[in-house]
């Protein structure tokens, strides 16, 4: 490793301040709908115990109108340090919220200013607040007056590519009192596709004093670390990367501290995890949890032979014991394998969302 790489790596082995709450790592696991339940967490914290770690997004409103807490909301005692993620447009709704999730144990409270989903932006929650920024801040001062816990706000760089309003946005949120950013470097046009403008999240830690945080294809310990070059930022989130791969956060997290690549988890061993992740959807959720679960099963089959027909049957498994005989035969067949055989095109590919 150069000498510049290695200083510049040992400045980010320094803890973050996110206000009162100092983090050990600043390699982040993003909020991801539909998989960051206590589950997928429990996995990520194995490998990665200093990060700060997402609950999915809960709606404001919907709390405001149920009795009980809802399951995307429970965490565990021990999950610390843990952060929960709230959408909404309503600033009374989103301060309740925050009430009940510092109750529940959340060590800052986040709220979504990013999400382009439709149903959610027609309610004028997610990345819609990126029109409506004096309503954004608004929002932002009341959950701040609500809470005693570090508030922090996830966005994306602007409506479409005609409308980039970062810079102002994220001054806004400084100045409304969060105490973290985080820039996904795409705008809500863009959905999930093109690559992550990272200047723009440059532009934005030049701008502001609270630590702002990357995300935005940051799939591999080089992707981030290239991220952390070119943006300056105080973190990196892993998002999609870590899809089928509760390894990632641990890796990229390792290699700031020690400079050095932890050992790629072996086809068997990305298997193993699966099944693990599959009992445990069952344990949580039960029948709702192995339906759940097909998608996390086909996320982990990729990059080995036979790894297209392994998510064929995946992706229709009905109960614990058909996901673990798939699991199993998949697992005796690895090994049985001579190592000359091939990969087809396939078995490399990443299976989509
Ligand atoms: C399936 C899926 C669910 C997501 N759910 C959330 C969410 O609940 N809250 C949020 O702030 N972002 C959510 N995101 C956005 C990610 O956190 C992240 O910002 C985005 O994927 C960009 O990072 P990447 O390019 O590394 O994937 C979601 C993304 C995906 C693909």
């Amino acid at each position: 490793m150069s000498n510049d790489l290695s200083k510049f790596r040992e400045s980010l082995a320094e803890p973050l301040y996110i206000g009162n709450v100092v983090l050990k790592s600043r390699v982040l696991q993003s909020p991801l709908s539909g998989v960051t339940d206590m589950v997928f967490r429990r996995l990520v914290r194995r490998y990665a115990p200093d990060s700060m770690l997402y609950t999915e997004m809960i709606s404001a409103t919907d709390l405001h109108h149920m009795k009980a807490l809802p399951k995307l909301m429970e965490i565990d005692r021990h999950e610390t340090p843990i952060s929960i993620q709230l959408f909404d447009c309503r600033p009374d709704f989103l301060a309740e919220a925050a009430q009940k999730a510092v109750a529940e144990g959340a060590d800052t409270v986040d709220i979504n200013m990013g999400c382009p989903v439709n149903k959610i932006t027609k309610k004028g929650g997610g990345s819609s607040l990126l029109r409506q920024p004096e309503l954004a801040e608004q929002i932002v001062r009341a959950v701040v007056q609500a809470v005693d816990v570090p508030v922090t706000v996830k966005t994306r760089l602007g409506w479409d590519d005609a409308e980039i309003t970062i810079l102002d946005f994220a001054k806004r949120m400084e100045d409304g009192g969060a105490k973290m950013i985080t820039v996904h470097g795409r705008t809500r046009s863009q959905g999930y596709t093109g690559k992550a403008a990272w200047e723009w999240i440059a532009k934005v830690k030049q701008a502001l004093t609270i630590p702002v945080i990357a995300n935005g294809d940051i799939f591999s310990v080089e992707a981030a670390i290239a991220c952390l070059e070119q943006t300056g930022a105080d973190g990196v989130m892993c998002s999609r990367g870590t899809l089928g791969y509760p390894f990632l956060v641990g890796e990229v997290d390792h290699f700031l501290k020690t400079g050095e690549y932890l050992p790629k988890p072996s086809p068997i061993e990305c298997l193993q995890v699966a099944k693990e992740h599959l009992r445990g959807l069952w344990d949580y959720k039960g029948v709702r949890g192995i339906r759940q679960s097909r998608k996390h099963m086909t996320w982990y089959a990729k990059g080995f032979v036979g790894a297209a027909a392994l998510r064929d049957r995946l992706c229709r498994i009905e109960s614990l014991q058909d996901g673990l005989d798939c699991l199993d035969a998949a697992i005796s067949q690895l090994d049985n394998l001579p190592s000359f055989v091939m990969l087809s095109p396939e078995d490399m590919s990443i299976p989509s969302l």
